[in-house]
């Protein structure tokens, strides 16, 4: 073969591949280890897409208990690229790592101001301050900067989620007064603020909330609220955010397979998108070696398909999936 031959194969190859996907492997049970052959410390993890590149925040673990914010990147939820420590104890605010400390961070992008905003618990040791922070930055990657903290609207606020609607407007949701409800809290144009809070699953003490818009239908997966044990997940379905939700609905096994909800990511179509379930096996006996689980589920109707799979390949680009 000449040259010219082998490269037009080459390229033809390269853009047959690149139009079908590639295909990646998950495996769950162990700690996953990033590109440096670090282990990845990025519990009850917030994701973001931007173009083929999912970004994923989440709690470090690793040094003590009072948790820093670590970023990576993946194309493929089987590599992972450690981008930075976003917020840093003592550094990004001096009560982080001393009378304050961070849990369940996420993360949004703002089109209207072009930033990057993280949203999450801002605790004291013994749970009593139940407030919420939020943090800014022009860059994905970069230094976020502290923007304010304290309970949304005056409501003690403890685990939570954002999550942004398709119309662009944005909710931090969090399992508010002594984690008897869930308060939804529609975010302000710049998602920095609070504008306003709806009451959902009253008296029916979840957290971990994480929700996902399929069409016209939202789901919602949560658990009770018992401390680093797992529990029975649940799920809710809405065709409105801020009313008409359903009544709990068990999914998977009685422990949600000792995971506890962090996030649900759209992977493949738009219209009919693959949603894998990300989860926290927390091991409260050494909580920096938490695994990471992640799994593919589905929404049918009034149903949560909601099955362990140790092992899966799925195909980013096509959303589909198999397993051995
Ligand atoms: C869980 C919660 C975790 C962490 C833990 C502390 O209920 O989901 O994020 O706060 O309690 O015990």
């Amino acid at each position: 073969m000449n040259r010219f031959w082998f490269f037009v194969l080459f390229f033809l190859s390269v853009g047959f591949v690149s139009a079908k996907g590639k295909w990646s492997s998950v495996e769950n049970g162990s700690i996953w280890i990033d590109t440096e052959g670090n282990k990845v410390q990025a519990h009850a993890a917030g994701f973001l897409r931007v173009g083929e590149r999912w970004y994923m925040i989440g709690e470090d673990r690793s040094v003590r208990w009072r948790p820093d914010v670590n970023m990576y990147s993946s194309t493929d939820l089987q590599h992972w690229t450690f981008e930075n420590k976003i917020i840093r104890n003592g550094v990004t605010h001096p009560d982080l790592g001393k009378d304050r400390m961070i849990e369940r961070p996420k993360l949004l992008y703002c089109e209207k101001t072009g930033k990057f905003v993280v949203w999450c618990h801002w605790e004291a040791g013994d749970y009593s301050a139940s407030e919420a922070a939020v943090f800014q930055c022009d860059k994905i990657n970069g230094d976020y900067e502290y923007v304010w903290s304290g309970r949304p609207l005056g409501i003690k606020s403890r685990d939570c989620n954002v999550f942004q609607d398709e119309d662009g407007t944005a909710y931090f949701i969090s399992t508010i007064e002594e984690n008897q409800h869930l308060g939804l809290f529609r975010l302000s144009d710049d998602y920095l603020h609070p504008v306003e809070c709806t009451v959902l699953m009253e008296g029916k003490r979840r957290e971990a909330p994480a929700i996902v818009r399929l069409g016209d239908t939202y789901y919602m997966l949560s658990s009770a609220c018992t401390g680093w044990a797992p529990n029975q997940c649940m799920m809710s379905w809405s065709k409105s955010l801020t009313s008409g939700w359903s009544s709990l609905v068990p999914v998977g096994d009685n422990v949600a397979y000792e995971t506890q909800a962090a996030s649900i990511l759209k992977i493949g179509k738009k219209k009919t998108p693959t949603l894998l379930y990300v989860g926290d096996r927390w091991w409260d006996k050494n909580l920096p070696d938490s695994p990471t689980i992640i799994f593919p589920i589905a929404f049918q109707g009034e149903k949560c398909i909601f099955p362990y799979h140790n092992e899966f390949e799925i195909n980013m680009k096509t959303g589909k999936w198999k397993c051995h």
